[in-house]
Protein backbone atom coordinates (compact mmCIF):
# COMPACT_ATOMS: atom_id res chain seq x y z
CA UNK A 1 0.00 0.00 0.00
CA UNK A 2 1.33 3.34 -1.37
CA UNK A 3 0.52 6.67 -0.01
CA UNK A 4 1.06 10.37 -0.25
CA UNK A 5 0.27 13.40 1.26
CA UNK A 6 -1.74 16.18 -0.46
CA UNK A 7 -1.31 19.60 1.83
CA UNK A 8 -3.20 22.65 0.60
CA UNK A 9 -3.62 26.07 2.24
CA UNK A 10 -6.92 24.84 3.18
CA UNK A 11 -6.43 21.00 3.88
CA UNK A 12 -4.44 18.16 4.46
CA UNK A 13 -5.34 14.90 3.22
CA UNK A 14 -3.44 11.25 1.99
CA UNK A 15 -3.60 9.74 -1.24
CA UNK A 16 -3.43 5.63 -0.19
CA UNK A 17 -3.11 3.53 -3.27
CA UNK A 18 -3.81 0.12 -3.10
CA UNK A 19 -4.80 -3.33 -4.85
CA UNK A 20 -8.00 -3.73 -3.52
CA UNK A 21 -10.74 -2.37 -0.80
CA UNK A 22 -9.50 -3.96 2.31
CA UNK A 23 -7.53 -0.50 3.43
CA UNK A 24 -10.39 1.55 3.00
CA UNK A 25 -12.32 1.11 6.02
CA UNK A 26 -9.52 1.70 8.12
CA UNK A 27 -8.28 4.46 6.39
CA UNK A 28 -11.68 6.62 6.78
CA UNK A 29 -11.72 5.23 10.51
CA UNK A 30 -7.82 6.90 10.79
CA UNK A 31 -9.85 10.37 9.53
CA UNK A 32 -11.21 10.32 12.90
CA UNK A 33 -14.36 12.52 12.24
CA UNK A 34 -17.96 11.56 13.26
CA UNK A 35 -19.55 10.20 10.77
CA UNK A 36 -23.50 9.64 11.33
CA UNK A 37 -24.15 8.18 7.96
CA UNK A 38 -22.41 7.54 4.65
CA UNK A 39 -23.78 8.17 0.91
CA UNK A 40 -22.05 6.40 -2.11
CA UNK A 41 -22.87 8.21 -5.12
CA UNK A 42 -21.73 6.50 -8.63
CA UNK A 43 -22.73 5.96 -11.80
CA UNK A 44 -24.43 3.46 -13.46
CA UNK A 45 -21.71 0.75 -14.54
CA UNK A 46 -19.63 1.76 -12.10
CA UNK A 47 -22.39 0.63 -9.41
CA UNK A 48 -23.13 -3.13 -10.27
CA UNK A 49 -19.38 -3.51 -10.51
CA UNK A 50 -17.99 -2.01 -7.43
CA UNK A 51 -20.59 -0.49 -4.31
CA UNK A 52 -21.74 -4.10 -3.79
CA UNK A 53 -18.37 -4.15 -2.17
CA UNK A 54 -17.57 -0.85 -0.90
CA UNK A 55 -20.65 -1.28 1.44
CA UNK A 56 -19.58 -5.10 2.19
CA UNK A 57 -15.96 -3.16 3.85
CA UNK A 58 -17.99 -0.97 5.42
CA UNK A 59 -21.10 -1.78 6.79
CA UNK A 60 -20.86 -3.57 9.64
CA UNK A 61 -19.26 -0.50 11.22
CA UNK A 62 -21.09 2.01 9.30
CA UNK A 63 -25.04 0.25 8.87
CA UNK A 64 -26.28 3.34 7.80
CA UNK A 65 -24.93 3.07 4.03
CA UNK A 66 -26.67 4.24 1.49
CA UNK A 67 -26.01 4.72 -2.81
CA UNK A 68 -27.23 6.96 -5.34
CA UNK A 69 -26.19 5.97 -8.98
CA UNK A 70 -27.34 8.51 -12.68
CA UNK A 71 -26.68 7.16 -15.92
CA UNK A 72 -22.53 7.43 -16.72
CA UNK A 73 -20.93 9.75 -19.19
CA UNK A 74 -20.37 13.70 -19.81
CA UNK A 75 -24.30 14.54 -20.67
CA UNK A 76 -24.83 13.71 -17.22
CA UNK A 77 -22.79 16.09 -15.99
CA UNK A 78 -25.27 19.39 -15.43
CA UNK A 79 -27.41 20.31 -12.62
CA UNK A 80 -30.31 18.40 -13.38
CA UNK A 81 -28.20 15.35 -12.01
CA UNK A 82 -27.07 17.54 -9.35
CA UNK A 83 -30.72 18.25 -8.71
CA UNK A 84 -31.16 15.02 -8.45
CA UNK A 85 -28.36 13.79 -5.57
CA UNK A 86 -29.74 16.69 -3.46
CA UNK A 87 -32.98 15.05 -3.56
CA UNK A 88 -31.31 11.78 -2.20
CA UNK A 89 -29.62 13.49 0.01
CA UNK A 90 -32.38 14.81 1.76
CA UNK A 91 -34.83 11.70 1.15
CA UNK A 92 -31.36 10.23 3.25
CA UNK A 93 -31.51 12.51 5.62
CA UNK A 94 -27.91 13.09 5.39
CA UNK A 95 -26.83 15.60 7.96
CA UNK A 96 -23.56 17.56 8.54
CA UNK A 97 -22.15 14.61 9.91
CA UNK A 98 -22.67 12.55 6.69
CA UNK A 99 -19.98 11.61 4.90
CA UNK A 100 -20.45 11.35 0.84
CA UNK A 101 -17.98 8.67 -1.36
CA UNK A 102 -17.33 9.68 -4.84
CA UNK A 103 -16.81 6.19 -6.05
CA UNK A 104 -16.43 6.27 -9.94
CA UNK A 105 -15.04 8.33 -12.81
CA UNK A 106 -14.26 11.90 -13.48
CA UNK A 107 -17.36 12.93 -13.66
CA UNK A 108 -18.73 10.62 -10.42
CA UNK A 109 -15.97 12.73 -8.64
CA UNK A 110 -16.44 16.35 -10.21
CA UNK A 111 -20.31 15.99 -9.67
CA UNK A 112 -19.88 14.16 -6.15
CA UNK A 113 -17.53 16.80 -5.34
CA UNK A 114 -19.56 19.46 -5.78
CA UNK A 115 -22.68 17.81 -4.21
CA UNK A 116 -20.48 17.35 -1.07
CA UNK A 117 -19.47 21.35 -1.64
CA UNK A 118 -22.64 22.51 -1.62
CA UNK A 119 -25.44 20.40 0.57
CA UNK A 120 -25.74 22.28 3.50
CA UNK A 121 -22.67 25.11 3.03
CA UNK A 122 -20.94 21.65 2.60
CA UNK A 123 -20.16 17.89 3.83
CA UNK A 124 -17.32 15.74 4.11
CA UNK A 125 -16.24 13.56 1.07
CA UNK A 126 -13.73 11.39 -0.18
CA UNK A 127 -12.60 9.92 -3.02
CA UNK A 128 -12.55 6.28 -4.54
CA UNK A 129 -11.41 7.08 -8.26
CA UNK A 130 -12.01 3.61 -10.65
CA UNK A 131 -10.92 5.09 -14.20
CA UNK A 132 -7.45 5.74 -14.80
CA UNK A 133 -8.13 9.55 -15.55
CA UNK A 134 -9.43 10.00 -12.25
CA UNK A 135 -6.71 8.19 -10.16
CA UNK A 136 -3.91 9.93 -11.78
CA UNK A 137 -5.73 12.99 -12.15
CA UNK A 138 -9.75 14.18 -11.32
CA UNK A 139 -10.26 12.95 -7.66
CA UNK A 140 -6.81 15.27 -6.30
CA UNK A 141 -6.73 18.42 -6.08
CA UNK A 142 -9.65 19.64 -5.24
CA UNK A 143 -11.55 20.94 -8.63
CA UNK A 144 -15.40 20.32 -8.45
CA UNK A 145 -18.24 21.14 -10.34
CA UNK A 146 -20.82 20.58 -13.20
CA UNK A 147 -21.23 21.65 -17.47
CA UNK A 148 -23.58 24.56 -18.13
CA UNK A 149 -25.07 25.17 -21.36
CA UNK A 150 -22.56 24.03 -23.30
CA UNK A 151 -19.51 24.86 -21.33
CA UNK A 152 -17.17 22.22 -19.88
CA UNK A 153 -16.78 22.59 -15.80
CA UNK A 154 -18.13 25.95 -15.80
CA UNK A 155 -20.05 25.98 -12.64
CA UNK A 156 -18.00 24.47 -9.50
CA UNK A 157 -15.79 25.14 -6.53
CA UNK A 158 -12.54 24.20 -5.41
CA UNK A 159 -13.35 21.64 -2.54
CA UNK A 160 -10.57 19.36 -1.47
CA UNK A 161 -11.85 15.49 -0.44
CA UNK A 162 -10.56 14.16 3.35
CA UNK A 163 -9.04 10.98 1.61
CA UNK A 164 -8.86 9.74 -1.70
CA UNK A 165 -8.58 6.30 -1.73
CA UNK A 166 -7.18 4.29 -5.22
CA UNK A 167 -8.08 0.39 -6.06
CA UNK A 168 -5.95 -0.26 -8.81
CA UNK A 169 -7.60 -3.27 -9.61
CA UNK A 170 -10.80 -1.91 -10.50
CA UNK A 171 -8.72 -1.17 -13.58
CA UNK A 172 -9.36 -4.29 -15.02
CA UNK A 173 -12.67 -3.41 -16.13
CA UNK A 174 -12.15 -0.50 -17.34
CA UNK A 175 -12.72 -0.41 -21.21
CA UNK A 176 -9.47 -0.10 -22.89
CA UNK A 177 -10.53 2.83 -24.92
CA UNK A 178 -10.83 4.80 -21.01
CA UNK A 179 -7.30 3.32 -20.29
CA UNK A 180 -5.72 4.97 -22.75
CA UNK A 181 -7.42 8.39 -22.67
CA UNK A 182 -6.06 8.08 -18.82
CA UNK A 183 -2.58 7.09 -19.74
CA UNK A 184 -2.50 10.33 -21.99
CA UNK A 185 -2.12 12.16 -18.78
CA UNK A 186 0.10 10.30 -17.33
CA UNK A 187 2.14 10.54 -20.02
CA UNK A 188 1.94 14.37 -19.53
CA UNK A 189 3.16 14.23 -16.01
CA UNK A 190 6.66 12.94 -17.31
CA UNK A 191 6.44 15.26 -20.18
CA UNK A 192 6.27 18.33 -18.02
CA UNK A 193 7.70 17.50 -15.19
CA UNK A 194 10.16 14.36 -15.21
CA UNK A 195 12.08 12.90 -17.77
CA UNK A 196 13.00 9.88 -15.87
CA UNK A 197 9.18 8.86 -15.42
CA UNK A 198 8.80 9.44 -18.80
CA UNK A 199 11.59 7.07 -19.69
CA UNK A 200 10.41 4.97 -16.92
CA UNK A 201 6.85 4.11 -19.01
CA UNK A 202 8.70 4.13 -22.33
CA UNK A 203 10.50 1.21 -20.31
CA UNK A 204 7.34 -0.29 -18.79
CA UNK A 205 4.77 -0.38 -21.96
CA UNK A 206 4.37 -3.89 -22.24
CA UNK A 207 3.51 -4.47 -18.14
CA UNK A 208 1.10 -1.73 -18.15
CA UNK A 209 -0.55 -2.67 -21.63
CA UNK A 210 -0.92 -5.86 -19.29
CA UNK A 211 -2.01 -4.12 -16.41
CA UNK A 212 0.62 -5.45 -14.21
CA UNK A 213 -0.44 -4.54 -10.61
CA UNK A 214 2.99 -3.40 -9.35
CA UNK A 215 3.43 -1.28 -12.62
CA UNK A 216 0.14 0.17 -12.58
CA UNK A 217 0.85 1.43 -8.44
CA UNK A 218 4.22 2.50 -9.85
CA UNK A 219 2.60 4.74 -12.57
CA UNK A 220 -0.13 6.00 -10.44
CA UNK A 221 2.13 6.77 -7.22
CA UNK A 222 4.16 8.65 -9.49
CA UNK A 223 1.31 10.62 -11.17
CA UNK A 224 -0.37 11.32 -8.03
CA UNK A 225 3.11 12.67 -6.26
CA UNK A 226 3.08 15.16 -9.25
CA UNK A 227 0.10 15.82 -9.48
CA UNK A 228 -0.06 16.00 -5.43
CA UNK A 229 2.98 18.25 -5.49
CA UNK A 230 1.35 20.60 -7.84
CA UNK A 231 -1.65 20.97 -6.18
CA UNK A 232 -0.12 21.44 -3.06
CA UNK A 233 1.99 24.49 -4.09
CA UNK A 234 -0.97 26.37 -6.23
CA UNK A 235 -4.44 25.19 -4.94
CA UNK A 236 -5.91 27.83 -7.24
CA UNK A 237 -3.98 27.64 -10.36
CA UNK A 238 -2.68 31.14 -9.82
CA UNK A 239 0.65 29.77 -10.98
CA UNK A 240 2.79 26.47 -11.66
CA UNK A 241 -0.81 24.66 -11.47
CA UNK A 242 -1.32 25.76 -14.64
CA UNK A 243 1.62 23.86 -16.10
CA UNK A 244 -1.05 20.67 -15.87
CA UNK A 245 -2.35 22.54 -18.74
CA UNK A 246 -0.01 20.90 -21.55
CA UNK A 247 -1.55 20.12 -24.80
CA UNK A 248 -4.80 21.48 -23.51
CA UNK A 249 -5.24 25.15 -25.10
CA UNK A 250 -5.44 23.12 -28.21
CA UNK A 251 -6.57 19.81 -27.01
CA UNK A 252 -9.38 21.76 -25.79
CA UNK A 253 -10.75 23.56 -28.88
CA UNK A 254 -10.34 20.21 -30.55
CA UNK A 255 -12.54 18.69 -27.87
CA UNK A 256 -15.62 21.56 -28.45
CA UNK A 257 -14.90 21.27 -32.55
CA UNK A 258 -15.45 17.32 -33.21
CA UNK A 259 -18.41 18.04 -30.16
CA UNK A 260 -17.17 15.91 -27.82
CA UNK A 261 -16.65 12.61 -30.01
CA UNK A 262 -13.03 12.15 -28.78
CA UNK A 263 -12.04 11.35 -25.24
CA UNK A 264 -10.27 13.87 -23.52
CA UNK A 265 -7.69 12.15 -23.38
CA UNK A 266 -7.20 11.92 -27.11
CA UNK A 267 -7.65 15.15 -27.53
CA UNK A 268 -4.55 16.40 -25.19
CA UNK A 269 -2.80 13.84 -26.80
CA UNK A 270 -3.04 16.25 -30.28
CA UNK A 271 -2.27 19.06 -28.12
CA UNK A 272 0.40 17.60 -27.07
CA UNK A 273 1.92 17.63 -30.40
CA UNK A 274 0.93 20.98 -31.72
CA UNK A 275 2.44 22.05 -28.48
CA UNK A 276 5.93 19.92 -29.08
CA UNK A 277 5.61 21.47 -32.69
CA UNK A 278 5.55 25.04 -31.01
CA UNK A 279 8.55 24.69 -29.16
CA UNK A 280 10.51 23.29 -31.78
CA UNK A 281 10.02 26.26 -34.18
CA UNK A 282 11.40 28.20 -30.68
CA UNK A 283 14.35 25.84 -31.23
CA UNK A 284 13.71 23.76 -27.88
CA UNK A 285 12.51 20.90 -29.07
CA UNK A 286 13.76 18.17 -31.99
CA UNK A 287 11.91 16.74 -34.75
CA UNK A 288 13.47 13.62 -33.27
CA UNK A 289 12.12 13.72 -29.62
CA UNK A 290 8.42 14.63 -31.34
CA UNK A 291 8.42 11.38 -33.08
CA UNK A 292 9.82 9.43 -29.73
CA UNK A 293 6.37 11.13 -27.87
CA UNK A 294 4.28 10.37 -31.01
CA UNK A 295 5.52 6.99 -30.89
CA UNK A 296 4.48 7.07 -27.56
CA UNK A 297 1.56 8.14 -27.99
CA UNK A 298 0.59 6.04 -30.37
CA UNK A 299 1.08 2.39 -28.25
CA UNK A 300 -1.10 3.89 -26.31
CA UNK A 301 -3.80 4.37 -29.93
CA UNK A 302 -3.66 7.87 -28.84
CA UNK A 303 -3.95 10.02 -31.87
CA UNK A 304 -1.27 12.85 -33.07
CA UNK A 305 -3.08 14.58 -35.59
CA UNK A 306 -6.64 14.62 -36.17
CA UNK A 307 -8.66 14.78 -39.56
CA UNK A 308 -11.43 16.95 -40.32
CA UNK A 309 -10.55 20.23 -39.00
CA UNK A 310 -9.67 23.44 -40.05
CA UNK A 311 -6.28 25.14 -38.64
CA UNK A 312 -7.63 28.77 -38.62
CA UNK A 313 -11.13 26.63 -36.91
CA UNK A 314 -8.90 25.65 -33.99
CA UNK A 315 -7.01 28.70 -33.85
CA UNK A 316 -10.35 30.63 -33.59
CA UNK A 317 -11.41 28.00 -31.29
CA UNK A 318 -8.93 28.72 -28.55
CA UNK A 319 -9.93 31.73 -27.61
CA UNK A 320 -12.92 30.33 -26.32
CA UNK A 321 -11.44 28.53 -23.37
CA UNK A 322 -12.21 29.47 -20.30
CA UNK A 323 -8.50 29.56 -19.04
CA UNK A 324 -7.88 32.32 -22.71
CA UNK A 325 -7.15 35.32 -20.38
CA UNK A 326 -7.55 39.46 -21.90
CA UNK A 327 -7.47 37.55 -25.66
CA UNK A 328 -4.52 35.90 -24.73
CA UNK A 329 -3.31 32.48 -25.57
CA UNK A 330 -1.39 30.57 -22.60
CA UNK A 331 0.65 27.51 -24.08
CA UNK A 332 2.39 25.24 -21.90
CA UNK A 333 6.11 24.39 -23.84
CA UNK A 334 9.12 22.04 -22.85
CA UNK A 335 12.33 23.21 -23.13
CA UNK A 336 13.25 19.35 -23.04
CA UNK A 337 11.12 16.49 -21.75
CA UNK A 338 10.45 17.02 -18.47
CA UNK A 339 11.00 20.61 -18.02
CA UNK A 340 8.41 23.04 -19.20
CA UNK A 341 7.02 26.74 -18.93
CA UNK A 342 4.73 28.98 -19.35
CA UNK A 343 4.51 31.05 -22.57
CA UNK A 344 1.76 33.35 -23.51
CA UNK A 345 3.62 35.74 -26.41
CA UNK A 346 3.73 32.63 -28.95
CA UNK A 347 2.79 34.70 -32.11
CA UNK A 348 0.46 33.74 -34.32
CA UNK A 349 2.13 32.49 -37.37
CA UNK A 350 4.10 29.68 -34.89
CA UNK A 351 0.61 28.39 -33.55
CA UNK A 352 -0.89 28.37 -37.17
CA UNK A 353 2.28 25.92 -38.10
CA UNK A 354 2.01 24.25 -35.02
CA UNK A 355 -1.65 23.53 -36.16
CA UNK A 356 -0.85 22.71 -39.94
CA UNK A 357 1.44 19.99 -38.58
CA UNK A 358 -1.64 18.09 -36.54
CA UNK A 359 -4.71 18.29 -39.15
N1 LIG B 1 -11.50 17.78 -11.25
C1 LIG B 1 -10.44 17.76 -12.02
O1 LIG B 1 -9.35 18.24 -11.66
C2 LIG B 1 -10.54 17.10 -13.35
C3 LIG B 1 -9.38 16.82 -14.08
C4 LIG B 1 -9.50 16.13 -15.29
C5 LIG B 1 -10.76 15.75 -15.74
N2 LIG B 1 -11.87 16.05 -15.01
C6 LIG B 1 -13.20 15.63 -15.44
O2 LIG B 1 -13.25 14.21 -15.42
C7 LIG B 1 -14.21 13.77 -16.38
C8 LIG B 1 -13.64 12.63 -17.15
O3 LIG B 1 -13.33 11.57 -16.26
P1 LIG B 1 -13.31 10.06 -16.76
O4 LIG B 1 -12.48 9.97 -17.98
O5 LIG B 1 -13.03 9.22 -15.60
O6 LIG B 1 -14.80 9.89 -17.30
P2 LIG B 1 -16.08 9.11 -16.69
O7 LIG B 1 -16.29 9.39 -15.28
O8 LIG B 1 -17.18 9.39 -17.65
O9 LIG B 1 -15.63 7.59 -16.84
C9 LIG B 1 -15.44 7.04 -18.13
C10 LIG B 1 -16.31 5.81 -18.34
O10 LIG B 1 -15.72 4.73 -17.65
C11 LIG B 1 -16.67 4.11 -16.79
N3 LIG B 1 -15.91 3.58 -15.67
C12 LIG B 1 -15.28 4.25 -14.69
N4 LIG B 1 -14.59 3.40 -13.91
C13 LIG B 1 -14.79 2.16 -14.42
C14 LIG B 1 -14.34 0.87 -14.07
N5 LIG B 1 -13.47 0.68 -13.06
N6 LIG B 1 -14.77 -0.18 -14.79
C15 LIG B 1 -15.60 0.00 -15.85
N7 LIG B 1 -16.05 1.19 -16.23
C16 LIG B 1 -15.65 2.26 -15.53
C17 LIG B 1 -17.66 5.18 -16.46
O11 LIG B 1 -18.90 4.63 -16.10
C18 LIG B 1 -17.73 5.94 -17.78
O12 LIG B 1 -18.61 5.32 -18.65
C19 LIG B 1 -14.57 14.96 -17.22
O13 LIG B 1 -15.85 15.41 -16.87
C20 LIG B 1 -13.52 16.01 -16.85
O14 LIG B 1 -14.02 17.33 -16.93
C21 LIG B 1 -11.77 16.71 -13.83
ZN1 LIG C 1 -6.87 16.87 -18.87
Amino acid sequence: MNQLIVNTKNKKYKIVINSNFDGLYQEITKLNIPISKIAIITDDIVDPLYSGQVIDHLKKSYPEISSFSFIHGEKSKNLNTISDIYAFMIDQKLDRKSLVIALGGGVVGDMAGFAAATYMRGIKFIQVPTSLLSQVDSSVGGKTGVDFNGYKNIVGAFYQPELVYINTSTLITLPNKEFNSGMAEVIKHGLILDQNYYNEIKNNIDKILDLDDEQLQILIYNSCKIKSQIVSEDEKEEGCRALLNFGHTVGHAVERLKNFELLHGECISIGFIAALYISNQLGEITESTIDNVKKLLETFELPTSVAGLDPTDIYHEMFHDKKTSNNQLNFILLTDIGNSYIDNLVEKETVMNALQKIT
